[in-house]
């Protein structure tokens, strides 16, 4: 104990001396001292405090966009304090920010439907690619946020994220932290292979996970048996790789605009923009090449058998530079209102490359210059880096060693990887910093591995080489680095986002917390410097972007739609403009919203009307947020200072309904409510 003191005096000193330097009145050293001593803190947890505290009022350097996993929602979280800032709701309804309760931007957003004008009609809205549902699906699996970018990095613009458990995209802009479309990818069943942006977010990327039925389309009368699952899966199904086209100025996605590239149905997955030296190129990982179908009552091997038999599976190269040019010379079938190069097409015009990886890969994650992309086998202890100079040689000069059953080269293993570095048990994903260092997640191993790509880069085997390696709690998944995968690495901090975390917290029941956990990458050690629960469903990808980049707006412009970021026509300026106009079977209400009351207050309906009511809420005051609901119907609506939203409904039961605000707005926040009164 005392040892441990003689090492805590020195540092406290330290901390006493720079308080005492800023602040004559600050707190002296014994005090310090005698607090760290009360809390039982040892002087390596004062001085991690010291690292991630932001002071009360104090703002967070760098802003973490963490995926939800199967909350189906994105998480705002400010580092290095830790703290959750804010929740975006994409593919799952979120009471308090009225998001798929009634309000129209959500309803549309949800809904995955066209957007404001008009683009991303695909026939596939509000339905999935095989047109089971008709309803809108109230749940996703969010996996892997991206940024949209600007030459290689994060612009701060909008974010996208897919749902993995479907082929969807949901986008929403960081002007107001808002998602404004969910978007449908034809052809896709489930999705895994991105989100990401390429360089100057020409496109964002998704591919299939699970390969789905050839253009399938039930509603034309396609059926599938068992016995074409078990014995033509190679012929009945495909993958498919998706450039999904943005706007430059909205940031939406043009499904007319966007176009597809068959695949093979090998499972594909992660998958990242090539950049910098590899601008142009999309790299995709797939596992399952073996095409095992399962059935274990059919007398098949399990899935995870049957596609672990081949020592390798394969790198998707693709040239998307090329398929632009392809697709504009019209060499594509329209298959489900996208247009899809076919994989004969692909071939034929060598967009499409494979090359050789170490079985089950995982990650495949391009370095900030481009020219290296690094692919982890979860059942390697090494990770593969192949060289962008090496592919382009290799593809230039024809450098295959076959060719697969779908005539796609395979380029030459030795022709096309650069090196290859032992970090240890199970790696996943790679993320880079500003000094040539790479960092992967050892999932096996709980740990995080630091590797360097030498400096300067050269393509020698022997620049790779394990520098550092810290121990993680535990399982890890994904990581993020600041600004780890652009061309502008921030280096600084680490984020392990981990799958299990046993014992780190407070036991809260079995369903245990998930667990990230902050690294300092500053030091010759990597250290870890906090934890933080993270009670919702499972995170996968996230970025992490300094906060001086997003531009958020402190209030909406008077009378502004979500949808368009426009003036909605049916907002209002003022209460004076309020008004209830009846119509036979309908009631239409212009309604103004400010604190503390509704104007109208009372509206008056018949049974079986239908009700649509307009609201604006006319505040100028930041934060000045109104709720509006009404109880017992699935009417939830937030309004935000300046915001118009509309809301509609049918009538269906007689009554008294107290409709009110929901967010304590003022003193009279309580008065803030209204009736509905539906008459027989
Ligand atoms: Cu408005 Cu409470």
């Amino acid at each position: 104990m005392k040892k441990f003191w003689l090492v805590f005096i020195p540092l406290i000193v330290i901390v006493g001396a720079i308080i005492g330097a800023c602040r004559s009145t600050g707190a002296g050293q014994p005090a310090l001292l005698a607090l760290a001593q009360s809390r039982g803190l040892s002087p390596e947890d004062a001085a991690r405090a010291l690292k991630t505290f932001v002071p009360p009022g104090g703002r967070d350097e760098f802003l973490l966009f963490a995926s939800g996993g199967h909350s189906g929602q994105i998480h705002v979280i400010g580092v290095p304090s830790m703290r959750l800032l804010k929740t975006i709701a994409v593919f799952t309804p979120e009471p308090w920010q009225g998001y798929g309760y009634g309000a129209d931007w959500s309803e549309i957003a949800l809904a995955g439907g066209p957007d404001a004008e008009g683009n991303g009609t695909n026939g596939t809205n509000g339905h999935d690619a095989h047109g089971a549902a008709k309803e809108p699906l109230r749940w996703g699996d969010a996996h892997h946020p991206a940024l949209s970018e600007t030459n290689g990095k994060y612009d701060g613009r909008w974010i996208y994220i897919n749902d993995r458990a479907h082929g969807r995209i949901g986008m929403a802009d960081l002007s107001d932290f808002r998602t404004k479309q969910v978007l449908q990818v034809p052809n896709l069943q489930t999705s895994h292979g991105g989100v990401f942006a390429t360089p100057n977010t020409e496109y964002v990327h998704i591919s299939s996970k699970v390969p789905a039925l050839k253009a399938w389309n039930a509603s034309q009368g396609q059926t599938v048996t068992l016995d074409d699952h078990l014995h033509k899966y190679p012929d009945i199904y495909r993958g498919y790789s998706t450039f999904v086209k943005i706007d430059p100025a909205t940031g939406h996605m043009l499904l007319d605009q966007s176009f597809q590239i068959e695949l093979p149905p090998y499972t594909q997955d992660l998958a990242d923009s090539g950049k910098g030296a590899s601008d142009g190129f999309a790299f995709i990982n797939s596992y399952n090449v073996e095409m095992a179908t399962g059935g274990i009552e059919q007398g098949q091997p399990p899935v995870e058998i049957g596609a672990s038999k081949l020592d390798f599976d394969y790198l998707h190269i693709i040239n998307w530079k090329k398929a632009e040019q392809v697709i504009a010379a019209g060499k594509f079938t329209r298959i489900n209102g996208i247009r899809v190069i076919s994989l004969e097409t692909a071939v034929a015009e060598e967009l499409l490359h494979l090359a050789p990886e170490p079985r089950s890969p995982h990650g495949v994650d391009v370095a900030p210059r481009g020219d290296y992309i690094t692919v982890s086998g979860k059942l390697d202890p090494h990770v593969t880096v192949y060289g962008i100079d090496r592919i382009k040689k290799a593809i230039a000069e024809k450098i295959f060693e076959g060719k697969d059953r779908y005539g796609i080269p395979i380029l030459k293993f030795d022709a096309v990887v650069a090196g290859k570095v032992e970090l240890g048990a199970g790696p996943l994903h790679t993320q880079y910093d500003n000094k040539g260092n790479a960092y992967t997640s050892l999932y096996l191993e709980s740990a995080v591995a630091k590797w360097t790509l030498g400096e300067p880069y050269n393509t020698a085997d022997k620049a790779f080489k394990l520098v550092d390696k810290i121990s993680i709690h535990y399982n890890i998944g994904h990581l993020a680095t600041a600004e780890g995968d652009t061309m502008d690495p921030q280096g600084k901090y680490l984020i392990a986002m981990n799958k299990w975390s046993i014992d780190r917290h407070t036991n809260v029941g079995p369903l245990h917390p998930q667990n990230f956990q902050l690294i300092d990458l500053t030091g010759p050690k990597m250290e870890l410097i906090a934890d933080m629960p993270i009670g919702f469903g499972e995170p996968h990808y996230a970025q992490l972007v300094r906060a001086s980049i997003i531009k958020a707006r402190e209030v909406y412009e008077p009378g502004t739609s979500p949808t368009t970021d426009a003036k909605s026509p049916t907002s209002i300026a003022s209460e004076q403009e309020a008004r209830i106009v009846r119509k036979p079977g309908r009631v239409e209400v212009w309604m103004n919203v400010v604190r503390s009351h509704f104007t109208p207050d009372i509206v008056q309906a018949k049974v079986g009307d239908k009700v649509i009511i307009h609201l604006t809420n006319t505040e100028r005051t930041p934060d000045a947020t109104h709720g509006f609901a009404i109880p017992t119907r699935n009417v939830m609506l937030s309004l935000d200072p300046g915001e118009s939203t509309t809301v509609e409904f049918i009538a269906d039961k007689p009554g008294s309904f107290s409709f009110y605000c929901t967010e304590f707005c003022s003193a009279l926040h309580l008065e803030m409510q209204g009736w509905l009164i539906v008459e027989k």
